[in-house]
């Protein structure tokens, strides 16, 4: 389990830098845990507020399903947390979600009408309430522009996966990261299985050596279909695209990149955030019918080639009455590794044979305890950005080569011109774009910015 957090560090001992919103922790001996010097030494982003309390105010963007369980763990991980503000584009998403945040936070949850705000811009209003840090919890369309205001406010963040949805999207978190880090703000990441600690064990055995050199990672996201909202007389186009936004490829990214990401995330992990070169991919939509359904494929299976001659390979599916299974298949040079995410299971085979023992805290849990910690400075400031856009990208990536039928390069997908969905957003009318054909080489070509 993660340190306990304890509020003897408190509001008191941060001082505001004169002139700017940036503090420095005046306190050493609030230092606990894991030592962090660096935020000392050069100033680390402080709360927001020198009102003589420790309170750490969180606004939540996106008062969904995700949303909903990060505000409730934002609350449990420390004892100054209250939810401050909530932003969602429909108001009974938030009425919902502030209900029953209420029920079990009680005044913790301190949203009065003037802090609820609804619609597309209820962002900008939820980074002007005075909150210390954000949760992005939307559908992933709008995460860059909710991360790029969050970075230009300053406030920390934990975002969900995936973090962008396009090579335009990807870009532009790596950009305003550049201006977080010089904030000194903390960035986590929602691929939550890098806080899951037999997952975080197994995994550094496998980077320590114990199956040798990976010559090859196996990861599947096979599992039944995300249920449907049947459409209602009075919902305009957007509303309807919105509110069944996983099944919209201009909103989600695919399942490959709204759900799957998390097995090509261990993909990624196992190769130590190396990235691949290439993504060749197959894919298509072989039992989606209803409209609500939208234009998502069904199923994906994506061969990702590195720099080093190795391959990686993943294969995701959303279809009923099939097997299920959500496991990582690495062999090494040494030995293999089969980590189940549901299990959860955790095995080396080979001359390190081991498998893992330990407590297995609520992982979500584990990434809010951690993100407090650092935003009181009692642990290293986290930046999850280079691991999570990298394991972002590489979903695109075999999106864009199921749809396609091409080959993609890591660069074709960082440099790609394809943004999906529209550049402003309102209730109203949004036709659904066509599924994607592959072998349609023209329309290809004119979505990539470098030469082939
Ligand atoms: N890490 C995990 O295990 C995990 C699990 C579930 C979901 N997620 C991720 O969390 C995110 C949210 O998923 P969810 O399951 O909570 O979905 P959800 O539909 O339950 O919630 C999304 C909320 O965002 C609101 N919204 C939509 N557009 C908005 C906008 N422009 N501005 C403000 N609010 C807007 C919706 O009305 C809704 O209330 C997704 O990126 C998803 O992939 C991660």
């Amino acid at each position: 389990m993660t340190d306990t957090p304890h509020d003897d560090c408190t509001r008191r001992t941060f001082v505001r830098a004169a002139g700017t919103t940036v503090g420095v922790m005046a306190v050493s001996g609030c230092q606990t845990g894991k030592k962090d010097n660096s935020n000392l030494a050069s100033g680390s982003a402080s709360l927001a507020h020198t009102d003589g309390d420790d309170k750490i105010r969180v606004g939540l963007i996106g008062c969904g399903g995700r949303g909903s369980g990060a505000a409730g763990q934002a609350l449990k991980a420390d004892p100054g947390v209250v939810l401050y503000a909530m932003g969602d584009v429909f108001s009974d998403r938030l009425e919902n979600s502030r209900g029953h945040l209420t029920n079990t936070y009680g005044d913790r949850v301190d949203v009065p009408q003037e802090r609820r705000f609804i619609g597309f811009d209820a962002y900008k209003q939820v980074m002007n309430s005075d909150v210390d840090v954000v949760i992005l919890t939307t559908p992933p369309h709008f995460r860059p522009e909710h991360f790029k205001a969050a970075v230009a406010a300053g406030k920390h963040i934990f975002m969900e996966k995936p973090m962008a949805i396009d090579g335009p999207g990807v870009r532009s978190i790596l950009e305003d990261a550049k201006i977080a880090r010089e904030k000194k703000l903390n960035m986590m990441g929602g691929f939550c299985w890098r806080y899951n600690l037999p997952n975080r064990a197994c995994y550094e055995r496998i980077h320590d050596g114990a199956i040798g050199d990976i010559t090859c990672v196996h990861s599947t996201y096979l599992t039944a279909p995300l249920g449907t909202k049947p459409r209602k007389d009075d919902w305009s186009d957007m509303e309807w695209q919105l509110r069944n936004w996983q099944h919209f490829n201009w909103l989600s990214g695919d399942h490959i990149a709204e759900q799957a990401c998390h097995a090509i995330d261990k993909i990624n992990w196992a190769k130590n955030d190396v990235h691949p070169a290439m993504a060749i991919a197959l894919g298509g939509r072989q039992m989606r019918e209803t409209p609500e359904s939208g234009n998502i494929y069904d199923h994906f299976s994506v061969m990702y080639v590195y720099d080093d001659g190795s391959r990686c390979f993943h294969d995701c599916r959303q279809m009923p009455g099939c097997w299920n299974d959500n496991t990582e298949y690495l062999i090494g040079t040494k030995g293999t590794c089969y980590v189940n995410s549901w299990g959860p299971t955790q095995e080396i085979s080979g001359p390190n044979e081991w498998f893992y023992e330990g407590k297995n805290p609520n992982m979500y849990q584990v990434e809010h305890d951690e993100l407090f910690q650092a935003i009181r400075g009692k642990r290293d400031r986290i930046d999850d950005v280079d691991q999570m856009m990298s394991s972002t990208l590489m979903a695109i990536m075999g999106r864009m080569s199921a749809y396609s039928g091409q080959q993609v390069t890591w660069d074709d997908a960082l440099q790609s011109t394809e943004r999906l969905g529209p550049t402003s957003y309102s209730l109203g009318d949004l036709p659904v774009m066509a599924v994607s054909v592959p072998g349609n080489v023209a329309s290809w070509n004119d979505l990539r910015s470098v030469d082939a």
